[in-house]
């Protein structure tokens, strides 16, 4: 079965489907996107996702190609044509296609990239169970990442790093020397029965994966924190996660030279698996 992708209103060929050269996505990353979990071809927390992207839109003044309601209806064509069962969805807006100038451009349609992807939940079980290791790295980014843009090159390089030194993904630390959160996911310790994860300010993104564990969490009494936290208190720690929408919940076993607790997944791993898996709105 061949892929496809929604363009500019268009469903095209996977392999053809193509964006302009002057898309202010590529000269300038001017724009934001989502990212969508797909299991058993529902959306994951759609709700939190697309209000999410309204959120990012309005907050770089920039204006949804299409009405909100009509965002359910492509997804959800993707997910059939691609005949995805588990995967992920990867949206992108754009200020849209104009000669190359730093200022907004007037009269131009903002572009829209719909994309749908296979993944395998077998693969995603079975890293639960060994867990990641994870590598501090600086966090070099501006001061409003609570908006999802295109302003990658940060993270990316973060990501490499982690690469590089065998691990699977970077936290961040702030000048202050306090973890902010992963290259591509948030971060959360567990100190004795306390889970502890950085507040949603404009130094983080507010992930959906992280409120819908949040949600989670206070069902089954499970005390949080939301607080700053650092390399000292990981030596504390007995575990450690990350979220989003690409890993769910996933149990970090080593930062750095840190070894988590016992340097195995633990118990609250697990639990807090189990709780989020319960708590996800499918659509
Ligand atoms: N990233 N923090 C950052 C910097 C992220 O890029 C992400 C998600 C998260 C988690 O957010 P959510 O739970 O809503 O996915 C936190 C996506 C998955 C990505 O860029 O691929």
């Amino acid at each position: 079965m061949s892929r496809e992708a929604f363009v500019n209103g268009q469903y095209k060929v996977f392999d053809s489907a193509m964006v302009h050269v002057e898309d202010r996505g590529y000269q300038f990353a001017d724009g934001v996107y989502e990212v969508f979990a797909v299991i058993n071809k529902k959306i994951v927390d759609y709700d939190g996702h697309l209000n999410r992207l309204f959120r990012s839109l309005n907050e770089i003044s920039l204006k949804s190609p299409i009405v909100k309601e009509s965002y359910l209806f492509h997804i959800r064509n993707l997910i059939h044509k691609n005949n995805i069962q588990d995967g992920l969805i990867y949206l992108q807006i754009t200020r849209g296609v104009a000669q190359r100038d730093f200022k907004f451009p007037k009269n131009v349609n903002s572009s829209i990239v719909i994309t749908a992807k296979s993944i395998s939940m077998e693969n995603y079980h079975s890293k639960f169970e060994n867990g990641i290791k994870v590598k501090t790295t600086m966090d070099l980014r501006w001061k409003r990442v609570d908006i999802k843009t295109l302003n990658l090159l940060p993270p990316v390089l973060a990501k490499q790093k982690a690469v590089e030194s065998g691990c699977d993904e970077a936290w961040m630390v702030d000048t202050d020397g306090y973890i902010t959160e992963g290259s591509s996911s948030n971060a959360w310790i567990l100190i004795k029965d306390k889970l502890i994860t950085t507040p949603a300010t404009n130094s983080i993104l507010k992930g959906i994966t992280r409120t819908s564990l949040i949600k989670a969490l206070k069902k089954n009494h499970i005390k949080l924190l939301a607080k700053r936290f650092n390399k000292n208190d990981i030596k504390k720690a007995n575990e450690a996660f990350i979220t989003s929408a690409t890993q769910f919940v996933m149990p970090v076993i080593k930062v750095d030279n840190i070894r988590v607790g016992k340097g195995k997944v633990g118990r609250y791993a697990h639990i807090f698996k189990n709780a989020y898996m319960e708590a996800i709105q499918l659509k």
